[in-house]
């Protein structure tokens, strides 16, 4: 069963999902879908409300900046990574491994 839908996800709108206990940001940069933790690693914040560019995500709260493909911290105040997750594109339904 899918986690989501392709087509619910916009290009630069990430979505927030839980699965398994875990919040993950969901997001689709041109035909590649991403997903990382959704919870800043610097405070308590969803990384889903946050705004993309490029490969890049950046935290409403303090401006933190995460890439997509690696959940590597690019930019303070945030220093240690978020979680990634696999994520597998079937026709129109996306599943995250989680
Ligand atoms: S909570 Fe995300 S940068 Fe502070």
């Amino acid at each position: 069963m899918s986690d989501l839908l392709l087509t619910d996800l916009a290009a630069g709108k990430p979505v927030r999902i839980e699965k398994n206990g875990e919040a993950i940001c969901v997001t689709k940069v041109g035909d590649e879908v991403f997903a990382i933790g959704d919870v800043c690693s610097h405070s308590d914040a969803s990384l889903a409300e946050g705004e993309v560019n490029g490969y890049k995500i950046e935290c409403w709260l303090h401006g933190a900046e995460f890439d997509l493909r690696t959940g590597q911290a690019l930019t303070p105040p945030a220093v240690a990574p978020v979680k990634t997750f696999s994520v597998s594109v079937d026709g129109n339904s996306v599943t995250v491994e989680a």
